[in-house]
């Protein structure tokens, strides 16, 4: 069973009540049932992190590369546009890391069309609402099965 870590950056623990016409009214823990109920169905384990420290986030995703990790779905929040810490962590491990973002960045402010990990990531989903984490999975696992020894499909 693959083990995905689905990290949230910092303000997403605001979600159902942060700019809910950017983020919507699901709350964190409301998203993280459906990614569990979705694991069920789909048979992955997800592990859920989420903190508002750079370093924190660093130290996760070390340790994601000693922990049996198989992917990382994440959304980095504001660290998106300035984390160069960030960025090297994902850099020290060797799985894929999937970016998502649940507003559509490119229709804000052009700050946020800069991101530090859109070129590292295995993939990028970003302005669906809160689905955009059960897609960035779904990508993710389909991508996995690829890369599973002994399959040759591209
Ligand atoms: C975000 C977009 C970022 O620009 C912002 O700082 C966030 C959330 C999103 O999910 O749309 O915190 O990553």
């Amino acid at each position: 069973m693959y083990r995905i870590l689905v990290l949230q950056g910092p303000n997403l623990n605001r979600l159902g009540k942060r700019e809910p016409s950017h983020y919507g009214t699901k709350t964190l823990e409301e998203i993280h049932r459906e990614i569990e109920s979705m694991g069920h169905k789909e048979g992955f384990l997800p592990v859920f992190f989420q903190s508002n420290h750079e370093g924190a986030i660093v130290d996760r995703i070390h340790a994601s590369g000693e922990d049996g990790t198989d992917g990382i779905v994440a959304n980095f929040g504001a660290y998106t546009h300035t984390s160069v810490a960030i960025r090297d962590a994902v850099l020290s491990v060797g799985h894929p890391v999937v970016e998502v973002h649940i507003s559509n960045v490119y229709r804000r402010e052009p700050f946020r069309t800069k991101s530090l990990f859109s070129d590292i990531a295995a993939g990028t989903v970003g302005g669906f609402g809160p689905v955009v984490y059960r897609l960035g999975i779904l990508g993710l696992l389909d991508l996995l099965e690829r890369k599973k020894p002994g399959t040759t499909s591209p």
